[in-house]
């Protein structure tokens, strides 16, 4: 199917009719923040289900049931998405903890207003692209990737479900009020997933003792997380999400680009970064 039967543009960045309706939209624009809500902020195929495992976690003190019982996406729901208007959010008890994919400038006003806490996590681009490319051959919601090539111009013109990549990093480390953001990288979490641990619940004020933070880190590596059917997507219909063609819990690691992007693929993606990012100070742990 087209873009035009599958998208819908909403603030200039594709989204994909399936998920969003003009309702669900309407409902994020008029939600009302509370100052101690955490909003985890991604690109897509940069974490954000990852972390709908660790978050809860964190806040649980170590229970697994926080994880055990609810899917991922009613546990740390996403804002923009249909399933927010009926999971009745404003009655959950403090701390909520919420996800978007929305770029910094398409946040709702109450966003700006009540200052709720940030955890923007990140990923290299080009492990954005290949697990995007696995991502939109096996999602039937999702225009179909085209050719590895085709994929790769979309990818990088922004042609796909939120737009730029470029545009949403750059918005988001040009934020305002920076102290209420925590910036992590995916390639952080790889290398050191209890680090990354302490490092949220540092952030979050969540005080935890080194063993509960070991459990957690446990809990969250990939292939026990991958078992969790509450998280590893088999829940979804298979005509939605045909996870024969890929799984969602892919491959789970950094780097993974090198063994997709053809070398001419990979300097040509090179040459753009650094014409898109050249003004941006940042330092990536990927650069
Ligand atoms: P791959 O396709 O490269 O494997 P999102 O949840 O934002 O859509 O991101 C999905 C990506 O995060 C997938 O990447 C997925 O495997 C990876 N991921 C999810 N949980 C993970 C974990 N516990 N450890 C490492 N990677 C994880």
């Amino acid at each position: 199917m087209t873009e035009a039967e599958l998208y819908t543009v909403y603030k200039g960045v594709f989204l994909p009719t399936a998920l969003h309706s003009p309702e669900s939209l309407k409902y994020y624009e008029e939600f009302s923040f509370r100052p101690d809500d955490i909003i985890v902020v991604t690109y897509p195929k940069s974490g954000t289900t990852w972390s709908q495992e660790i978050l809860p976690l964190i806040l649980s003190g170590g229970d697994a049931a926080a994880i055990e019982t609810l899917p991922n996406w009613d546990r740390v729901p996403w804002l923009e998405e249909l399933r927010a208007c009926v999971l009745d959010l404003e009655q959950r008890p403090s701390r909520r903890v919420f996800a978007t994919h929305f770029h910094y400038n398409m946040m709702p006003p109450s966003f700006f207003k009540t200052k709720p806490q940030v955890i923007y996590i990140m990923r290299n681009p080009k492990d954005v692209f290949t697990s995007s490319f696995h991502y939109y051959g096996m999602a039937s919601y999702l225009v179909n990737p085209g050719t590895q090539k085709e994929f790769l111009h979309k990818f990088l013109d922004g042609k796909i479900m939120f737009g730029s990549w470029f545009d949403h990093i750059k918005g988001w480390l040009n934020a305002e009020d920076q102290e209420r953001i925590l910036y992590i990288a995916y390639e952080e979490m790889i290398m050191d997933l209890q680090d990354s641990v302490a490092r949220l619940a540092q952030f979050l004020e969540r005080p935890l003792s080194s063993e509960v933070i070991e459990k957690i880190a446990e809990r969250c590596a990939f292939k026990n997380m991958k078992q969790n059917k509450m998280s590893n997507y088999s829940l979804v219909p298979p005509g939605f999400m045909d996870l024969d063609k890929s799984h969602f819990l892919r491959k789970g690691i950094a780097g993974d680009w090198k063994n997709q992007l053809t070398v001419a693929e990979a300097e040509y993606f090179d040459a753009v970064y650094k014409e898109k990012m050249k003004d941006v100070k940042y330092k990536f742990v990927w650069d």
